[in-house]
C-alpha cells in the first residue's frame, strides 16, 4: 500500500479547529473530475458537490429535478480528482425528506458509492431526526439554513431570507438544534450579515456563508458564478474572479477561424 505522508488531508475536525483558531474556511462547488483536480491542488479547504449541478450542469431552472443517482455520478467524479480537501455531497430533493430511514439510506449510498466524506442537507427542526440518525452511523452532516433552494416553490423567490424577526428567530433556533444534533458545520445562504454574525458567534461549529456577509466562519461560491462561466447571474454577494465565458468565446472564435482559413493544423501539427 502506498500512502503519501506529505499530504495533510482536511477532515471535519480540521474544519472545526479552523473556527476555534479564527482561520477562515474556503469552500467552492465542483461537479466533475477535471475541475475538482484543479481546485484540490489550489489549496481549497472544502469542495461541495452541490445540487446546484441541477442548474449549472444540467440546465434546469431549479435544484429539484436532480436525482440521487445523478448526484452520485457527479460526486464520484469529483472524489477521483481530489486527494487533500474535504468533499461534501448534497442530498438531493426527495432523497431525505420522507423519513429518517430514507435519509439514512440516501446518505449511505452517497458514502459507499462516491467516496465522499460528508453529506449536506437543507432545513432545521424538520430534518433534525434525520440528521441524528445519519450521524449515529458515523456519517458527518453539514446543515443548510436561510435560503434553501429545494424549497423555492414555498418561498416563491430567491430574495434574502430571515429579514423579519420571526423568521430570524426560527433560524437562530434551527442553527442551535442542528449543532445539538451533531452537524459539523452549517451553510447560511442569503441572510442579513448581522443575523449571520449572531448565529456564527452563538455556535461552536463553523458557519459557511453565501450571501451572508463577512462574519461567517467561511465562504462558499458556485464555481460557474465565481469563474464567470455563467455571466447572466450577478447577485450583489457574488465576486467574479475570472471571465471564463469571454476567454472561452475568444478561444472558440480563433479556433473556428483557423479551421476555416486552413491554418489549423499546420505542418508541425500533423503526422
Ligand atoms: O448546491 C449548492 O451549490 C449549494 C451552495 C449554494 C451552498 O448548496
Amino acid at each position: 500500500m502506498s500512502v503519501n505522508k506529505e499530504i495533510k488531508k482536511i477532515t471535519t475536525h480540521t474544519i472545526q479547529k479552523m473556527k476555534a483558531a479564527g482561520e477562515k474556511i474556503s469552500m467552492i462547488t465542483a461537479y466533475d473530475f477535471s475541475f475538482a483536480r484543479i481546485f484540490d491542488a489550489s489549496g481549497i479547504d472544502i469542495i461541495l458537490v452541490g445540487d446546484s449541478a441541477s442548474n449549472v450542469m444540467a440546465g434546469h431552472e431549479t435544484t429539484l429535478p436532480i436525482t440521487l443517482d445523478q448526484m452520485i455520478y457527479h460526486a464520484s467524479s469529483v472524489v477521483r480528482g481530489t486527494n487533500r480537501c474535504l468533499v461534501v455531497v448534497d442530498l438531493p430533493f426527495g432523497s431525505y425528506q420522507g423519513n429518517s430511514k430514507e435519509a439514512l439510506n440516501s446518505a449511505i449510498r452517497i458514502m459507499k458509492e462516491t467516496g465522499g466524506h460528508a453529506v449536506k442537507l437543507e432545513g432545521g427542526e424538520e430534518v433534525v431526526e434525520s440528521v441524528k440518525r445519519i450521524i449515529s452511523t458515523g456519517i458527518p452532516v453539514m446543515g443548510h439554513l436561510g435560503l434553501t433552494p429545494q424549497s423555492i416553490y414555498k418561498f416563491g423567490t430567491y430574495t434574502v431570507r430571515a429579514k423579519e424577526q420571526a423568521e430570524a428567530e426560527k433560524l437562530k433556533k434551527d442553527a442551535l438544534l442542528l449543532q445539538e444534533a451533531g452537524c459539523f458545520a452549517i451553510v447560511l445562504e442569503k441572510i442579513p450579515a448581522t443575523l449571520a454574525r449572531e448565529v456564527s458567534e452563538s455556535l461552536h461549529i463553523p458557519t459557511i456563508g453565501i450571501g451572508a456577509g463577512m462574519f461567517c466562519d467561511g465562504q462558499v461560491l458556485v464555481m460557474h458564478d465565481m469563474l464567470g462561466i455563467n455571466t447572466e447571474f450577478k447577485p450583489r454577494f457574488l465576486r467574479q474572479y475570472l471571465n471564463l465565458h469571454e476567454q472561452i468565446m475568444g478561444a472558440m472564435h480563433q479556433y473556428i477561424s483557423d479551421i476555416k482559413a486552413g491554418s489549423f493544423p499546420s505542418e508541425k501539427e500533423q503526422y
